[in-house]
């Protein structure tokens, strides 16, 4: 059952609130508030996993099983690199150097499997102008220029790869929030739909997200 309703949310903190705010009751901005209209048909739709509880002492190392980025100051950054089907939010101002940065990532990553690469940042060619200047000429990196949330999951399944990129958060979107991609509850629900596919297939994702000077998250 589809069921539509209208909330505020603060474009500053994301705090949301039934009523029109002029001053967020959150994070005490001034003239954040904007309206969202959402649109949640499938409530509840996640297939539910069985898990049971274990005892954490019981918990053995190697369960906890990490990838080198290939990169010696990243690893430490990671605590000694990418846990398998972990979610890592790569966050930066626009132009630093964040698609750089990962392309080379994909490159080097360790472990089994391909990588895939999603932008709705950039066309393939662009992606692979970027890989040749950089010297990368890799078999097991696949792209993917696409956009729908749904369409993505459906690639990350069929591919299993050891690794997934999405550049970026704000460009995604999925059909069943009616607000604008790089909107809060877009990215909240873009967020948690790849955490939840990624951790059920213990797939490994590296989320980019643009990050302005006031450490805000941009809405373009
Ligand atoms: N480590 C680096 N040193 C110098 N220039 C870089 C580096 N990484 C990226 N750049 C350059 O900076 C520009 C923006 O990089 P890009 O990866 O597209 O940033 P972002 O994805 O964060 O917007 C590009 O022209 C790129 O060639
Ligand atoms: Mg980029
Ligand atoms: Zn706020």
């Amino acid at each position: 059952m589809a069921k539509q309703s209208t909330i505020f949310v603060c474009s500053n903190c994301g705090n949301e609130s039934p009523k029109w705010f002029g001053k967020c009751p959150a994070c005490n901005e001034w003239n954040t508030c904007y309206e969202e209209k959402q649109n949640i048909k499938n409530i509840g739709k996640a297939p539910k996993e069985k898990t049971e509880p274990t005892l954490l002492k019981d918990v053995k190392k190697q369960d906890i099983s990490r990838n080198s980025t290939g990169f010696e100051e990243l690893d430490r950054v990671l605590g000694g690199g990418l846990v398998k089907g972990s979610l890592t939010l790569l966050g930066g101002e626009p132009g630093i150097g964040k698609s750089t940065l990962i392309l080379q990532i994909c490159d080097k990553v360790q472990g089994e499997g391909k990588v895939l690469y999603v932008s709705g940042e950039e066309s393939a060619e662009q992606i692979k102008i970027r890989a040749d200047r950089l010297g990368i000429n890799n078999d097991d990196i696949l792209f993917l220029g696409e956009t729908d949330i749904e369409l993505i999951e459906n690639a990350i399944l069929k591919i299993k790869p050891k690794l997934v990129v999405i550049d970026s958060i704000q460009t995604m979107y999925s059909d069943e929030i009616t607000s604008s991609p790089g909107s809060v509850s877009q990215v909240r629900e873009i967020t948690s739909r790849i955490m939840r596919t990624c951790k059920q297939a213990l797939i490994t994702t590296i989320i980019i997200g643009h990050v302005t000077k006031e450490r805000k998250y941009s809405r373009t």
